[in-house]
């Protein structure tokens, strides 16, 4: 079944706006339930928790709603295999915080030339005890990662495998199961950046046996706060970072120093309601994970009808590049659309587009390794246009319009 666009587009407010969002790979929009449910904490329960007093207590169960809902989001076993904190960035620089005395000098470490640094930084750090960093390289006609890349890497000393499962540039989706099982084969362990995976296709954790998985909620219609999953065998064994009189007990706190942020936890539960409400659409009565995968499946066929739509442009015109699958019914691909254009800066691209109140960016995206290796670093990077499921045909079309206004037909 269709997506209701009226419906969907009616629970974001700022859509009303006269702007078109073309830049939600760098943020989205935020729901309506989900701004209301933090007014909500607000106005009730905000005290601080750990109070004896009734208010405390409530606060303490909202708190613990929101982190059922985004294990309900993962499909996590148990809500405190979910961490919170205020971005991806800094729950994976926890989680290799939190790991550092598992290594050994000697230990091997794969990360990959397609992440956004933020999965890779904090490995990269481990060098410093004597850990051996490698770069799983991508095939570079297809831009793709390669398992048998891959498996010229590992040796008996790799201990984990770092990887995007969607690349923020490229837009290419990667294998995650097949990788993980790959991985675990070769006795390491998997850590996956799923930021610009989650706002796309159902996360399914316990399916794809991940290890650990990162997203951003302000990325996947929720405000600015992450969540990242630990399986709760390795959320055991991690160091506690948070006080000494706590230790390694205290799950998942031990990984969310200070007080996590309860409002925006709570907060972004309402991502799951939403996510359900689709499905309900959709005609799936079940579970509310069920609920949740019927709505990826209608997301996953609007976004594969407007990126299509963009890519179909992009082809026909012999100025233009597009970095990763140039067909947007893929299902490899979601629609985080990066080009160049022969001779033409893609900073005055996005400057010219402001113009025509379509929102869109340039740059590298934070994956400057990648950027590096596709050579466009040095000139201002990319062209990124980042559709989501509440962009329209119709805006597509304005921007292509746009895009002939600016670069000439
Ligand atoms: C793929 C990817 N990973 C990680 C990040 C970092 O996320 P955060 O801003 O939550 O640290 C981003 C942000 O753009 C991203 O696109």
């Amino acid at each position: 079944m269709a997506l209701d666009l009226d419906y969907v587009r009616a629970q974001f407010p700022a859509l009303k706006n006269d702007w078109i969002f073309m830049d939600n790979a760098g943020g989205s929009q935020i729901l309506k339930g989900v701004v209301d449910r933090i007014s909500e904490y607000y106005y009730s329960n905000n005290v601080q928790l750990g109070g004896s007093y009734q208010i405390s207590q409530d606060a303490l169960a909202a708190f613990q709603q929101g982190r059922a809902d985004i294990a309900t989001l993962f499909n996590a076993s148990r809500p405190e295999e979910i961490v919170f904190g205020p971005s991806t960035t800094i729950l994976l620089q926890f989680l290799s915080k939190a790991m550092v005395n598992q290594f050994r000098a000697g230990d091997e470490v794969i990360v990959t030339i397609t992440d956004h640094e933020s999965n890779i930084g904090p490995w990269t750090w481990l060098e410093e005890r004597g850990v051996i960093v490698k770069f799983w390289p991508m095939n570079k006609e297809t831009y793709e990662l390669e398992l048998e890349a891959l498996d010229a890497l590992m040796t008996e000393k790799t201990r984990l495998v770092a990887v995007t499962h969607v690349s923020n540039l490229l837009g290419t989706i990667n294998p995650i199961k097949e990788i993980a099982s790959f991985v675990h084969d070769r006795g390491a362990k998997i850590c996956v950046d799923a930021v610009a995976y989650a706002p796309h296709r159902a996360v399914d954790v316990q399916d794809w046996n991940v290890d650990f998985y990162a997203l951003s909620l302000y990325k996947t219609y929720g405000p600015h706060h992450a969540a990242l999953y630990c399986r709760y065998d390795h959320m055991k064994e991690l160091d506690n970072l948070y006080h000494y009189f706590y230790g390694r007990d205290k799950i998942p706190a031990k990984m969310e120093p200070g007080n996590a942020n309860y409002e925006l936890s709570y907060g972004s539960g309402a991502i799951v309601d939403y996510l359900a409400s689709l499905g309900e659409q959709a005609g799936e009565t079940g579970s509310r994970r069920k609920k949740i995968e019927a709505a990826f499946k209608d997301i996953e066929a609007q976004e594969a009808a407007i990126g299509e739509r963009l890519l179909s442009y992009l082809r026909k015109r012999n100025d233009c590049t597009i970095l990763g699958i140039r067909d947007g019914r893929d299902p490899r691909r979601v629609p985080t659309i990066a080009f160049t254009v022969q001779g033409q800066d893609p900073e005055k691209i996005c400057l010219d587009m402001d113009k025509y109140k379509i929102a869109i960016r340039f740059g590298d995206f934070h994956a400057r390794r990648l950027g590096d290796a596709l050579g466009i670093t040095k000139d201002n990077g990319a062209v990124r246009v980042s559709l989501t499921h509440y962009n329209t045909l119709e805006e597509v079309d304005r921007l292509i319009a746009a895009l002939d206004d600016i670069l000439g037909k």
